[in-house]
């Protein structure tokens, strides 16, 4: 089985006919403009609130530490995914490498992380689309911003940009590199704006005590607090520069390039990161913003500058749904290849005439709709980022286990320091990972048990007869 998958994977690429072969155009500059416009969203805006709960002052570190365990599991990530060209990522990977049921198990592992990036970053845009109304007059009572967990009764604007979000992959929208540089530019003039009209007011004062809740996870379940509590929920912030190693094909310099983007990216976002919470700190301490829908804009009417606070919620709200739609998109792919295996029912994936998947595309609303509308932000971001831990975990893996099994073969970007690499990547996500919310672990094992036994009632009879009806 995994012979014939190898191969699938390997003709796919090599059969390539020449008008399918993109125009190798993009140099390492445009590579880190495309992982800085995919990477940074709601981690920034929103969750650097959460961690400052979790962490105090310290979430510098957390941002720091975050940063550094995804570049190397995006360099891990581009080897990979440079090998395998067929779309799917680390399903796919772990398909090829590690056969079926692990390639399952990732499979639910990426759902969860496509499904909830697009409603936490949907209730991220929530916070700052209600702030920004309130701020012109235009206020939404507060049980129509918030679910129950929150005193509130569901997140309507968040239900609202996800169904926005999924009309336009309805009607066919592809991000376009010209609208992606353009909020790319916004989104960094917005941090910029922050920073500069933070900064004159910074007090270091508030940078005392550093360390308030301890640097590993403590506390009871659901309340997890210390540096690496934060850090796994920072850790959001970090991920989406898949974009960058998707773009491989486009490379001029394929190798040097795509480590220099994806390095770059993540260098260029831990430095923004750390100097926008340097600057929020320095101007309200951790305490003042701990935990708000919309801490940045915030931080700017409590320092008495709300205009600024407006221009940086119209950023986001203008920015962040891109964010949404290149998630929403990438779940349609990662459906899209499930499906092709017969490891779920392909009318799921079927295609409308319009060229897009309609069935999956609404479905996928509905679920997220149902997270983002009634579930807070950090439970959501914490599942989300327990099924990428769980798929950079395997994506390391694969690297190392392919290193291992097929040394010579070209491969056209190589991690550099691969052993260090990967297995600090594994580590790194593992320990991520168990400093989690207690609750969030079990959720994600629930997940993973439920598709198990989903694997062995159905999944695994249909995939053999979707290849044997492949190989005849
Ligand atoms: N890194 C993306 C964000 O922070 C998912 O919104």
């Amino acid at each position: 089985m995994k012979n014939w998958n190898v191969r699938k994977a390997v003709v796919a690429r090599e059969d390539m006919p020449e008008e399918h072969r993109l125009k190798q155009s993009l140099s390492w500059p445009h590579l880190i403009a495309l992982g800085v416009g995919a990477i940074v969203g709601t981690g920034i805006l929103t969750l650097i609130g959460v961690g400052a709960g979790k962490a105090g002052p310290a979430v510098i570190l957390s941002f720091a530490i975050a940063g550094v365990i995804c570049a190397c599991a995006a360099l891990a990530y581009a080897e990979v995914a440079t090998m395998f060209p067929a779309s799917g990522s680390a399903y796919t990977y772990a398909y090829v490498v590690f056969g079926e049921l692990l390639a399952w198990m990732i499979g639910v592992a990426l759902i969860l992380e496509y499904t909830l990036v697009v409603s936490a970053v949907a209730v991220g845009w929530s916070g700052y689309a209600a702030g920004f109304l309130t701020s012109i007059g235009l206020g939404l009572p507060a049980e129509l911003v918030n679910g129950p967990a929150l005193g509130g009764i569901i997140n309507l604007p968040a239900i609202f940009i996800i169904f926005v979000v999924a009309g336009l992959l309805i009607a066919g929208t592809r991000e376009s590199a010209t609208l992606n540089a353009i909020l790319v530019m916004i989104k960094l003039a917005a941090l910029a704006l922050f920073i500069a009209v933070a900064l004159p007011v910074f007090d270091a004062s508030h940078f005392q005590p550093f360390m308030p809740y301890g640097f590993p996870r403590s506390g009871p379940s659901g309340s997890e607090v210390g540096v690496m509590a934060a850090a796994a929920i920072i850790f959001f912030a970090f991920y989406g520069f898949d974009a960058i190693a998707t773009a491989a094909e486009e490379a001029k310099n394929p190798s040097r390039d795509l480590a220099i983007g994806i390095v770059g990216s993540m260098v260029l976002c831990v430095i923004i990161y750390m100097v926008v919470a340097a600057a929020a700190i320095g101007a309200v301490a951790t305490t003042g913003f701990a935990n708000s829908a919309e801490p940045l804009a915030l931080i700017l009417r409590e320092i008495g500058q709300p205009w600024a606070a407006r221009v940086l919620g119209a950023s986001a709200v203008i920015a962040l749904p891109t964010v949404i739609l290149a998630f929403f998109y990438g779940q349609s792919r990662i459906f899209f290849t499930v499906a092709r295996d017969g490891l779920l029912p392909s009318s799921l994936a079927r295609v409308s005439s319009r060229g897009t998947p309609v069935r999956i595309t609404i479905f996928t609303a509905v679920v997220t709709s149902v997270f983002a509308g009634l579930i807070p932000l950090t439970a959501i971001a914490a599942l989300a980022n327990a099924g990428t831990l769980a798929a950079f975990v395997a994506v390391c893996a694969a690297m190392l286990v392919m290193r291992r099994r097929e040394p010579n073969r070209e491969r056209r970007f190589r991690a550099p320091a691969a052993w260090f690499v990967g297995i600090f990547g594994i580590l790194g996500c593992l320990y991520l990972f168990i400093s989690l919310p207690t609750r969030t672990q079990l959720f994600f094992l629930y997940a993973q048990v439920i598709g198990v036994v989903l694997y062995f009632i159905y999944g695994h009879g249909a995939a053999a007869r979707a290849r044997e009806s492949g190989a005849a």
